[in-house]
């Protein structure tokens, strides 16, 4: 099979490329800005990585969509921070740009899987959010933070139409909060850009207070990112058309927790770190409102955990890592990178 992945140098293209090169005789044709996640999968010969951009290098997207079996568009600006900085940014990277190279795929017959997000759900109030049932509450159009979700809504809404008339095979992936090595870059999280498990651990490193937003009392689902590759794998493999047409969640709904509880729970972690057990000043942990510290077109969600049991019963998947295996692993990745920058 050959597989063209479009921001092959993102959090989840570097793993998913790792695991495909280790596990599959697949051949993998990658574009990104840059390649310094990449560094264990240069090297092989079943890896053709092209420095570039989907907004100027179209031909070459194009011509390897037509080449390719199947195709992962995962080009997107995927950090809060963005969305209210710079919606137009969002709109016309993660739509705009994405649109085109779905249309391709329908252009050519090429089988798409296509990431979605949790953040479609927005502030739905269901206990467990469920593909096919929950309803998606975005809040009003000057609370900018929705320009996320909703692009991502429109395009989960595009792709299934196509699907809907015959022209498109695809699946939709709901990512939730998946962390792990290579999350986000320790410079966006420097300037406060960054997914909340990166920021905590680049401040509990610089000592930096933490800041619980709007007092932490909002939950996440944390997701280790080898158990999402995974069911991705399994989506990707997709036996007997298992996955086509469908749209899945891939958490850990036993993972929930607060954002006050990671706070804790990240900075427990670092202190028993062997290489900071003797530190002797830590981070303190305080509280900030949305508006100082996102802006006014912030939004939160309170509440966010996935139904899982659409990817356990026709996928077999199941998440395996917990909580804290979980943030350990990523803690000690980011430390060991953070060491070799200073
Ligand atoms: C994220 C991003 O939108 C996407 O990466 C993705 O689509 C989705 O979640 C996902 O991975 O499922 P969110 O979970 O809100 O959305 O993003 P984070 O920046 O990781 O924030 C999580 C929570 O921590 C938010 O409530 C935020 O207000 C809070 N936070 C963040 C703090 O309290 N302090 C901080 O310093 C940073």
């Amino acid at each position: 099979m050959k597989i063209l992945i479009l921001g092959v140098n993102g959090f989840i293209g570097n793993a998913l490329v790792r695991r495909i090169l280790q596990d599959t005789p697949w051949e993998v044709y990658g574009m990104d800005l840059s390649c310094h996640k990449l560094e264990h999968s240069l090297d092989s010969p079943r890896f053709h990585y092209v420095e570039g951009d989907i907004s100027i290098n179209k031909e070459w997207i194009e011509y390897h969509i037509k080449k390719c079996d199947l195709v992962l568009p995962l080009v997107a600006i995927a950090t809060p921070r963005a969305y209210v900085k710079d919606p137009l940014g969002v709109f016309t990277l993660d739509f705009e740009e994405n649109l085109r190279v779905v249309r391709q795929c329908v252009k050519y017959g090429r089988r798409v899987i296509f990431p979605s997000t949790s953040e479609v759900y927005g502030m739905c109030q269901d206990e467990e959010f469920l593909e096919d049932e929950s309803n998606y509450v975005l809040g009003p159009i000057h609370k900018q933070r929705w320009i996320y979700s909703c692009s991502k809504q429109l395009i989960d809404r595009v792709i299934w139409a196509y699907g809907q008339r015959g022209d498109l095979r695809f699946t939709l992936i709901r990512p939730f909060n998946w962390i792990g090595p290579k999350l986000d870059d320790v410079d966006a999280a420097k300037e406060g850009s960054s997914r909340v498990v990166t920021q905590f651990i680049i401040n509990l490193y610089r000592r930096e207070p933490i800041k619980l937003v709007d007092g932490g009392h909002q939950t996440r689902c944390f997701t280790w990112v080898e158990d999402g590759i995974d069911c991705l794998m399994k989506i990707i493999e997709n036996p007997g058309g298992v996955a086509d047409g469908q749209i899945f969640n891939i958490g850990s709904p036993d993972n929930l927790c607060s954002i006050r509880d990671l706070a804790v729970r990240l900075k427990d972690l670092f202190m028993r770190h062997p290489d900071h057990a003797e530190d002797g000043v830590y981070s303190e942990i305080v509280e900030e409102p949305h508006e100082l510290y996102y802006g006014q077109g912030y939004q939160d969600i309170l509440n966010r955990r996935p139904s899982i049991e659409k990817a356990r019963r026709l996928l077999g998947w199941e998440p395996r890592t917990d909580l804290d295996s979980a943030l350990k692993d990523t803690l000690d990745f980011f430390l060991e990178e953070m060491k070799d920058q200073d």
